[in-house]
Order: C-alpha cells, then sequence, then structure tokens
C-alpha cells in the first residue's frame, strides 16, 4: 500500500512519486492550502494539498488528528524559509494527488503532542494510543534491537534457545507465586515460573551444555519503580564451567552490547565482595558514581554517654557508621530536616550530624547538636576517622546494622545526586562473594540467592557454620542496579540436601517440592552455573527511562493490574465450578478499574 514510510523521506526523493500511509498527526489549514503531518513508525512527512485536485481537497478537508490516510503524491523542496532543521524529513514536502482515508478516528483520549504531560492511568488505559508517540515507539524498537543484539552474540557463542513451562511448579525465588488452578485436577494448581531456574539446571543435566532464554517470569511482590509482576529476565545457564568463565562471557556481552549499540565504552567491571559493598556503601547494589563512603565508628563511641551511639556500637548486630559530604557545612537546616525526614523512611530514627567550619580549632571548630554528647575528644577523632575537612559536614547512623546500611546507603545516594557529584556516566561491577545465607525476623535462614546455589565451602563446614558461609553467586551491578544474578549452582545430591536442611526444609518437604531436582542430581549432573539479567531494568539504564513501565509494551500498575484489558478480572460461575473453586466473598468490582485509575500514578 505504500512505497516509503513517511520518516523516509528525503532531498534524494524530490520530483519522484510516493505513497505514504500513516496517522494525521496535525491538520493546517491556511487558507486555501491545507497542511497534513503524516505519522508512521518512522518519522513524520508534511504533505501539502491544494484546491488543484479537489476531491483530495474535499476529503483533506474532512480528515481530523489520528484519522488514517493514504496519500500519493511527489516529493518536492520546501519553498525557501519554510524548511525544518529539526526534522530528518524538514527539508521536503509530499505534494499530494490522490488522498484516501482508510479509517476516520475518534477525538484521541489525549494529544499525542510530545510536549503534552498526560497522566499515567490515562496513557496505559489506551495504550495503543500512547505507544503511537515516537518516544515509547522508538523505545520498543530500541528494547527490539537489544533482544536481537544478545540472541545474535548467545547463538554465536554456542547457546542454544530452549522453550520452559510457564504452567509449573513453584520456583523459589523469594517472591509470592501466582497461582493457577487446574480443571483436570480438581483442588491442584500450578504455579507460574518466578525464573526457568530449575529446567535450565535440567537442561544441563540433559547435555545441553549452553542454554539460554528471553524468558517472562513471574512474582507476586511490592512493586516499586523497577519491578513489574510479570517481567522478562535474559536467562542463562553454562555447564563443565566456573565463575570465571560465566562473568567473562557475560561481562563481554554487556560490553559489546553497549558499544555495538549505543557506542559506550564501559569500564572494566571491577569485583567486590558483598561485605566489602556493605561496608562501604551500605548496599549490595553500589551506585559507584557517588564518591561517598560509609565509615566505621563504632569502636570511638561505645564508651560515650550517648545512648544513642553507645547502644548500636556495643551491640554485635547494631552498627554506628559516618558519612562525610565534602563542602557539605554549606547544608542548611530546613535541607538537613529534609535528609533526615528521608532516612526516616529506611527506619532510622535520627540523623546526627557534625559540620567542621575550622579544624585548627579543634572542638570549637566544630558546630553540632551532638558534640556536647560525644565529648570534645571523641568529637574530634570521630571527624578525623571520617577524613573531614574544614568546609564539609559529616552525617551519622546508629541503629541495628540493617537500617543503619538502609538509611545511610540512601542518603549517600540522594545527596550524591542532589549535590551533582557524580564522577562517571557509567559504573559497572561485579559484587562476589554473598553469604548464602541471611537471618529472617523469626531467626531461621533464608537463602541470599536461592536455595540451588553451590557454597564456597564443604557440605560439613556449611552445616557447622551456616550463618558466615559464603556462597559461589555473583550480580553484576550498574549505576546502583541490579542488572543480573547468578551462581554456580550445587550439582551434588548430599550438597543439595544439606542446603535444604539448613533452611529447614525437611526430607519429605523437599522430596515432594523438589523430588525431580535431587533425582537427576543423582543421574550424572555436570557442574554447571548461570545467570539472569533483568531484560526491563537493562533497557530502563540504556534509554534513561525512569520507570519500568516506559520499556514494557502492555505493563501492569503498581497494584498490579492492567488499565487497558482490566486484568484482573472476575470470571463466571461456571467457570468456577469447573475448576471446583467458591469464593470466600464475592469479588470486588472493578478491581482493575475506575477506582484505582485515579489514585495508580505513583
Ligand atoms: P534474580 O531473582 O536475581 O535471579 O533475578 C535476575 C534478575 O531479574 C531482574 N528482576 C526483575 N526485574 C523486573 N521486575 C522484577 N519483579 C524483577 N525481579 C528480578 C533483576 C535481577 O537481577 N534464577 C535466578 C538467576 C540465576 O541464578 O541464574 C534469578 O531469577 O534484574
Ligand atoms: P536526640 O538526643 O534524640 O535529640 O538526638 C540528638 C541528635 O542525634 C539529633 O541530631 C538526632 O537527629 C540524632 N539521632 C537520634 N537518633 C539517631 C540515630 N539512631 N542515628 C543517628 N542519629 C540519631
Amino acid at each position: 500500500m505504500r512505497s516509503h514510510y513517511c520518516g523516509g523521506i528525503n532531498e534524494s526523493h524530490i520530483d519522484q512519486d510516493v505513497t505514504l500511509c500513516g496517522w494525521v498527526h496535525r491538520r493546517r489549514d491556511h487558507g486555501g492550502v491545507i497542511f497534513l503531518d503524516l505519522r508512521d513508525r518512522d518519522g513524520i512527512s508534511q504533505v501539502v494539498v491544494d484546491p488543484d485536485t479537489p476531491e483530495s481537497f474535499q476529503l483533506a478537508e474532512k480528515v481530523r488528528s489520528e484519522f488514517v490516510i493514504q496519500i500519493t503524491g511527489r516529493v518536492r523542496r520546501r519553498p525557501a524559509g519554510t524548511e525544518n532543521d529539526n526534522m530528518p524529513t524538514g527539508q521536503v514536502e509530499v505534494l499530494g494527488k490522490q488522498l484516501t482515508i482508510l479509517n476516520a478516528a475518534a477525538t484521541p483520549p489525549f494529544p499525542l503532542d510530545e510536549h503534552v504531560d498526560v497522566g499515567e492511568d490515562v496513557r496505559l488505559r489506551y495504550r495503543f494510543v500512547d505507544l503511537r508517540r515516537p518516544e515509547m515507539l522508538n523505545r520498543l524498537r530500541f528494547r527490539s534491537r537489544v533482544t536481537s543484539y544478545i540472541r545474535n552474540f548467545l547463538d554465536s557463542n554456542d547457546f542454544m534457545d530452549v522453550e520452559t513451562p510457564i504452567l509449573t511448579r513453584a520456583t523459589p525465588e523469594g517472591a509470592r507465586d501466582y497461582l493457577v488452578p487446574s480443571r483436570t485436577h480438581n483442588g491442584s494448581f500450578f504455579a507460574l515460573p518466578q525464573s526457568p531456574q530449575l529446567f535450565k539446571q535440567l537442561l544441563m543435566v540433559s547435555g545441553v551444555d549452553r542454554y539460554y532464554q528471553i524468558a517472562k517470569c513471574f512474582r507476586d511482590e511490592d512493586l516499586r519503580a523497577d519491578r513489574q509482576p510479570e517481567f522478562t529476565q535474559i536467562d542463562l545457564e553454562a555447564s563443565f564451567i566456573d565463575e570465571e568463565g560465566l562473568m567473562g562471557i557475560t561481562e563481554s556481552m554487556v560490553r559489546k552490547l553497549f558499544k555495538d549499540v549505543m557506542d559506550i565504552e564501559l569500564p572494566e567491571f571491577p569485583r567486590m565482595p558483598y561485605e566489602e559493598a556493605m561496608r562501604r556503601f551500605g548496599s549490595d547494589k553500589p551506585d559507584l558514581r557517588i564518591p561517598l563512603e560509609l565509615i566505621d565508628v563504632a569502636d570511638l563511641v561505645e564508651n560515650v554517654d550517648f545512648k544513642v551511639f553507645a547502644g548500636p556500637a556495643k551491640d554485635p548486630k547494631g552498627r554506628v557508621a559516618a558519612l562525610r559530604v565534602p563542602k557539605g557545612s554549606e547544608l542548611t537546616r530546613k535541607q538537613i530536616d529534609e535528609y533526615t525526614k528521608y532516612v526516616g523512611i529506611y527506619g532510622a530514627k535520627g540523623l546526627a550530624y557534625i559540620k567542621v567550619n575550622d579544624l585548627a580549632k579543634g572542638a570549637e571548630g566544630l558546630q553540632s547538636p551532638i558534640v556536647k554528647f560525644l565529648g570534645d575528644d571523641v568529637a574530634m577523632a570521630v571527624v578525623e576517622r571520617a577524613g573531614a575537612e574544614d568546609g564539609d559536614i559529616v552525617f551519622f547512623g546508629a541503629d541495628k546494622r540493617s537500617v543503619v546500611d538502609e538509611a545511610l546507603g540512601a542518603l549517600r545516594i540522594r545527596i550524591g545526586h542532589d549535590l551533582n557529584m557524580l564522577t562517571a556516566e557509567w559504573a559497572p561491577l561485579w559484587v562476589v562473594d554473598f553469604p548464602m545465607f541471611e537471618e529472617t525476623s523469626d531467626g531461621g535462614l533464608t537463602a541470599i540467592h536461592h536455595p540451588f546455589t553451590a557454597p564456597s565451602c564443604s557440605a560439613e563446614e556449611l552445616e557447622a557454620q551456616p550463618a558466615t558461609a559464603l556462597s559461589r553467586a555473583y550480580d553484576m551491578v550498574l549505576n546502583g542496579t541490579e542488572l543480573g544474578g547468578g551462581s554456580i549452582r550445587i550439582h551434588d545430591e548430599a550438597m543439595q540436601e544439606t542446603v535444604f536442611r539448613v533452611l529447614g526444609i525437611g526430607h519429605e518437604e523437599a522430596r515432594s517440592k523438589f523430588g525431580f531436582l535431587l533425582d537427576a542430581l543423582k543421574y550424572g549432573c555436570p557442574p554447571h552455573g548461570g545467570l539472569a539479567f533483568g531484560l526491563d531494568r537493562l533497557i530502563m539504564l540504556m534509554t534513561g527511562a525512569s520507570s519500568i513501565r516506559d520499556v514494557i509494551a502492555f505493563p501492569k500498575t503498581q497494584s498490579a493490574t492492567c488499565l487497558m484489558t482490566q486484568a484482573p478480572g472476575t470470571v463466571d460461575d461456571k467457570q468456577l465450578k469447573e475448576l471446583n473453586i467458591r469464593l470466600r466473598k464475592p469479588p470486588v468490582k472493578s478491581e482493575a478499574g475506575e477506582a484505582e485509575a485515579k489514585s495508580d500514578d505513583a
């Protein structure tokens, strides 16, 4: 139906006849001449229709925004002074001869003009219109280029694309499962995979050797700006390979991707043990663009009268840390109050600080609400430990270790951005040597990665000292975002059973949930490992999008609904009966509908 895309017309087509199809982006009536900006996925062309072609002119008078039309005409140079240097097609226009209206359109729910800020709820409800915006289409196109690049890379490195089931049993990755009731087995449920983890390990047992999949994963968890209930992983696994091999190949994939698709040369990825990341940055995904660090001061304050500091300093599970901000003494009282409120989100009960006005004057030269509680000597020692100079401010966190890590870790990032301290555009790294387990609130242990991750020690050592055991896991972090994570897996049945035991999963339960895996480990399982990238997060970072929803064609809202299809929806009684399901309460009408449309634009 067309000879060219609208965006593809330029001076080389002058004096040629072309046929374009697309949407009317804008229509302007210039007394006797009608200008139509015609848009398709490649761009916009200006079409001029004049009364010399009366039939087309009459039709052009009728068209409105978003009408779908076909136009045949001749490309000509725009009259001098009317060129638009900001548009690739800005030197030319098409003198329309034959216009056909292919479809009329109702007035769009919002103008597509890029400068108009539209509420996200409206955009999500009319996503098919929202996606017409060049900004959105370009992200989809970019995403397609990235997946195609990655497929090529992995194909040429002998990875085999294998699909794994969506209707399956639970794969624990730390979130709640999405369940699907079975009609043929009343009372039984499938779980949608939180990841293809177990299947990819089984493929290694089968001898696939190198597997990849661009896989949909489902996790019913609290959503944030970089999380979706249904998201996509670039999932891979390989046999007869160790950490070095896996980190090597995936790092080279990401470096090449950035180089070839965006012409960005990423620096080498440094490796940082988890312990160091937490100690220096309070986070296992440190943003290394920000040159601020946490510094431990517990030993200096454990004997002061100030209980706020001395308590956590003496508590083995506590932490007292300082965060020095160069030139931070310019921060106003109001800004400090703002930061105090901010760390409160992470559970911090306050935000002590010392402004360093003049070190030569000793404690006299310090300005702070806590120097009087610490005493002059301790205050000076703390300031010195933090490396503070005149004009700096030092903030303090004192609490349970996890609270201080989270609060000062988040403050570090916030201040880094507020004070424009970023030292680089891209800061990748590997975080390695994760602990195997972390403590749950009820005193039990839970796997930091997943329970199939191999420890770096023997089964005996693991059982004796589970809380301090390290794992063979690695995370790839870019600009403070966890892009991907993986590990060398357990390939030995006894080791797998040990890990289940440490996690409080008894023999019976392990057999009933993971019997197939334990069986597979018996029948010749090669040493293997892998990694999964969050594709949506990767695209988000590469495109600079501020929300994960902006890089997904049809995303869910923060409360896990689709405003366009109104999913999830109710089902009729017949379907429920077939599934042998009776609802305990009548369904809440229109969960995904109007009520939410108003509230959900976070
Ligand atoms: P993990 O749970 O770390 O590992 O997930 C891998 C990557 O997937 C991305 N991701 C998400 N992206 C968007 N929305 C979500 N809700 C979400 N959850 C995770 C992150 C993360 O780094 N099977 C293991 C991988 C392995 O061991 O090979 C796994 O799923 O970018
Ligand atoms: P208070 O004696 O509670 O008024 O606290 C004195 C100073 O210590 C104030 O600046 C508080 O913001 C700060 N502060 C209180 N609790 C903590 C804490 N857990 N960590 C860091 N600073 C705190």
